[in-house]
């Protein structure tokens, strides 16, 4: 038997480590040839979409590192660390390149946005366009002033009324026309658009005791076809005062009181027999024409009188329906457009162009 020397391998035995050799120096150049493919396909890479996936391509769970490290399996037990030591430091450096490029594009994009945010102190500023009251506005401010000046409170009511608080309550008889379909905006049998301020009145009464000093300003409906002197939706002013010993002086003293402050202090009124089923008596009010004065011109076209409002003393039956008695208390109201008013104050001759919301036309009040 041929001795073992030291330094002596057998040529068969020569040829297996040779190939174990060969074996490993593949497995680490494969190792290094994807260090290489990885980082410069991070170093290319210009989002973070792009990075994220080079990372799974290369370092997941089913990427190319981990299946160069399966082809292990065909090492041996003392190569396998030597590898792995190699696969650390290559997994490392990828890694390394992964996190110096996600922060590279993200200071780029960091200095995209505040380059395109920047803003030119040195630029003209937007000009801020300073908006009006809308002429109808003023004229319901104006009224609130006069009102709350005399020691009137302002109250509200919903747009949205029943027919017991727009018409019954009221005392409109059941044939009333205004009842009709025709002339009313029904939501169903007991609920309408209200078409006038007066429910307020009964609101008001059913809830508070007199003395009772309110108006109430707001919108109305009536089924009406839109022309120049017609709106479907308009808005009126009511007045409501009831306490003991209210008689019809305190009704015209009120309203002259009124109409001297809005159309100026020489206007006359005039009290002309009228009918509403909820005042008696009742009656429909002219002022003289704040325009001419009385002598006759355009606004008033022609007779010196305006017709302003609707009147009257609040009818005993309308005092009962809400609980307060007509033999103890007496009150008056009143109502009034405000629309048809402030287009004459202005000179408008459609009442549309108020709701058309035309800055040109709002910006001349
Ligand atoms: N509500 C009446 C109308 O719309 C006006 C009015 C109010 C009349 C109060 C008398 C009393 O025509």
């Amino acid at each position: 038997m041929v001795p073992r020397s030291r330094g002596f391998v057998p040529f068969g035995m020569g040829l297996f480590l040779y190939v174990k050799l060969e074996r490993r120096l593949i497995v680490e150049e494969k190792l290094k040839e994807l260090k290489e493919r990885a980082i410069s396909k991070i170093n290319e890479a210009d989002s973070m979409a792009i990075l994220e996936k080079a990372r799974v391509h290369y370092l997941g769970k089913k990427g190319e590192l981990t299946k160069i490290l399966r082809g292990m399996g065909a090492l041996s037990a003392e190569e396998r660390p030597l590898i792995g030591k190699i696969a650390n430091i290559v997994r490392e450096n990828i890694e390394n390149t992964l996190e110096e490029a996600k922060k590279a594009i993200k200071d780029r994009e960091l200095e995209k946005k505040l380059q395109s945010e920047a803003i030119d102190v040195t630029m003209p500023g937007k000009k801020i366009r300073t908006g009006r009251r809308h002429p109808l506005t003023q004229a319901m401010d104006d009224l609130k002033k006069i009102f709350i000046s005399m020691g009137f409170e302002v109250a509200e009511g919903p747009e949205v009324e029943t027919v017991y608080y727009n018409f019954d309550a009221l005392n409109a008889p059941q044939n009333h026309p205004s009842r009709d379909m025709s002339d009313t905006f029904y939501i169903n049998e007991n609920v309408i658009l209200r078409t006038q301020t007066s429910p307020v009145q009964v609101r008001v009464m059913e809830k508070t005791k007199p003395p009772i000093r309110i108006v109430s300003l707001g919108r109305c409906f009536r089924n009406d076809t839109p022309d120049a002197t017609h709106s479907p939706m308009f808005h009126q002013i009511e007045g409501l005062v009831v306490d003991k010993g209210i008689t019809m002086g305190d009704l015209k003293g009120t309203l002259e009181v009124f109409a001297k402050h809005f159309f100026g202090p020489d206007t006359q009124m005039k009290f002309r027999p009228h009918n509403f089923p909820f005042t008696e008596p009742s009656a429909e009010v002219d002022a003289t024409c704040f325009k001419c004065g009385g002598t006759g011109c355009s606004v008033c076209k022609g007779v010196g009188w305006i017709e302003v409002l609707g009147a009257g003393m609040v009818h005993p039956n309308v005092l009962k329906n809400c609980g307060i008695d007509p033999e103890i208390y007496s009150g008056f109201a009143f109502g009034m457009g405000i629309d048809r008013l402030t287009m004459q104050k202005y000179g408008i001759d459609d009442i549309r162009i108020l709701f058309e919301n035309d800055m040109r036309f709002i910006n001349q009040f």
